[in-house]
């Protein structure tokens, strides 16, 4: 999609004013919404300039995310009358490739059987529903409904699965009459459906999680559904509630031959940097059940940074197209009703492909920023190779360049700690290094800026470097108010937020205790979307 000046976005968005308010709920959303257009379009201090978030008030979950007719559908749990987490609506957004978002209305409000929580979305292409009428495809989407008043009654069973459809490319939907098309049996904590077509036997699969385990069921039209299956009870960390899982197959070393079979399972709290977090599985499934090849106690973390949760996977991807595409919620449970953004809160992870790898250790997700990211990749300055003594600015002028891909060699590097530091006139940092001794990665965040907000925020976290090599690879997306380290061509991941009191317009390269030779790299301006 060519890039829409900010002044047409203005005119789209003010003409949509009318339809935001189709509902009563969102009758602040539309003041608010207003206000922030006139005075400067997502230009407010720690508003991201290529990541998605919402025009106004709170968002979390990315949900309901598949492709259809040329557009990436974004909805994501949404409280349009606050900054903080209320009752549960559905926003909306699309986008034809996954860099430039336009906001659509609400997509789903909470009614008389609850909010409306995380799910998914699926294009029932067969209309095995019958949603549709004959001929046509409906657009389902499933998600878990929590009932406010069950939860203070202190009973157990106010989550439940419901449905709804739409018929007009996702524009509006319908919420499905016989709804739940999953009751909850008497079991706390059961939510967070994510459906998928099991093409070997042509059936519906439904995963969701349900306290310390998943639960697996099969439909043969998204409407009835039977239990097939549980995992986790005595796999992974359980330091916390389990979230919002996805499952899906992916090809190992790009080989169709050889496949397996993907589980990702947020938990919250028990993130290996402290509150929320994304684990994941390796390993085979029928249709029905799933059996991990990772030993029990073994925990793989899609990221190790603090700032990437709930994230889940696009449906209906083309197989021509062929990739997994991921999206997580950039912010932790541990801080994110009281991060110092107004008038909005949160924003989504860089859309990222997944893919397996086989390494020394087993086979491992390896994550990317999406290729569609050269789409606003601006000038582009080469770093020459240079040993770092200290701090070295990284370009005269490093404000604008966003994207930063870097190499050191830890052979012959002398310093206990070296790597990449943003950095404003007020002496404010944020740090990502490779540290010698642990040989881990880091992201300090302890002086990034604003941090009384929380007394969670402030700090180090680090990630283990998975192999032996003396090469040290990072690629880094720092954007406003967060930073993306895909380190070891994506197989440590690092996704962590930072609010400065100026903005940070230095790079430097730094080392400590000694000198680290740098081998090369290069910094690219990436372009605001909004
Ligand atoms: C994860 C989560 C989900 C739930 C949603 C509610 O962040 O707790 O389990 O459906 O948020 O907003």
């Amino acid at each position: 999609m060519p890039q829409m000046s900010p002044v047409n976005r203005i005119f789209i968005i003010l003409a949509l004013l009318p339809f935001l308010g189709c509902g009563k709920k969102s009758a602040n959303m539309e003041k608010s919404q207003a206000q922030t257009i006139t005075e400067g379009y997502y230009q407010e201090a720690h508003r991201p300039r290529f990541h998605f978030s919402p025009p106004a008030k709170w968002m979390n979950d990315p949900n309901g995310m598949f492709f259809y007719e040329g557009e990436y559908h974004l909805f994501y749990q949404y409280y349009p009358d606050d900054v903080v987490w209320g009752p549960m609506h559905w926003g909306h957004a699309v986008s034809t490739d996954l860099i430039h978002w336009d906001h659509l209305p609400i997509a789903l409000y909470p009614d008389s059987m609850g909010y409306i929580f995380s799910g998914s979305a699926v294009v029932d292409h067969k209309n095995t529903s019958g949603l549709a009428p004959e001929g046509q495809s409906p657009l389902i989407a499933i998600f878990t409904y929590h009932d406010p008043e069950g939860e203070k009654a202190g009973r157990n069973d106010y989550q439940y699965q419901g449905i709804a459809y739409s018929l007009d490319k996702g524009r509006t939907w319908t919420k499905y009459k016989g709804n739940p098309v999953v009751p909850n049996p008497g079991l706390k904590d059961f939510r967070d459906p994510k459906v998928f077509w099991y093409e070997k036997d042509q059936h519906w699969v439904m995963i969701f999680a349900r306290g310390d385990r998943v639960q697996i069921y099969n439909s043969p039209n998204l409407i009835d559904w039977v239990l097939t299956g549980e995992f986790g009870e005595t796999y992974g960390g359980h330091g916390g509630v389990w979230e919002c899982p996805d499952l899906f197959e992916l090809a190992i070393d790009g080989n169709p031959e050889n496949k397996k079979w993907v589980m990702l399972l947020s938990i919250n709290p028990g993130g290996p940097n402290k509150g929320s977090a994304t684990q994941y599985f390796v390993g085979d499934f029928d249709g029905k059940t799933f059996i991990s090849d990772n030993p029990g106690d073994v925990s793989l973390w899609l990221d190790y940074g603090t700032d990437n949760y709930a994230g889940v996977t696009w449906s209906d991807v083309p197989a021509s197209d062929g990739r997994r595409l991921f999206i997580g919620w950039m912010s932790n449970w541990l801080y994110a009703n009281r991060v110092p953004t107004d008038p909005w809160r949160s924003a989504m992870t860089i859309p990222r492909t997944l893919q397996l790898v086989s390494t020394e250790a087993g086979v491992r997700i390896k994550t990317e920023p999406v290729a569609e990211l050269g789409l606003i990749r601006g000038e582009e300055k080469n770093i020459p190779p240079q040993t770092i003594s200290g701090a070295m600015p990284i370009t005269k002028d490093s404000g604008n360049l966003a994207e930063l891909v870097l190499s050191f060699d830890t052979k012959g590097t002398t310093a206990t700690e070296f790597g990449v530091e943003l950095t404003n006139g007020k002496g404010e940092k944020v740090r990502i290094g490779y540290e010698k001794a642990g040989n881990r990665f880091y992201i300090d965040r302890r002086q990034s800026g604003r941090n009384d907000f929380s007394e969670e925020f402030a700090g180090i976290h680090y990630a283990p470097h998975s192999g032996e090599t003396t090469t040290l690879s990072l690629h880094l997306l720092v954007d406003v108010a967060s930073v993306e380290l895909f380190a070891q061509e994506g197989l440590v991941v690092m996704t962590e937020i930072f609010f400065p009191s100026e903005p940070f317009t230095q790079m430097n390269l730094y080392s400590e205790g000694g000198e680290a030779v740098f081998t090369g790299g290069k910094a690219t301006e990436l372009k605001g979307v909004w």
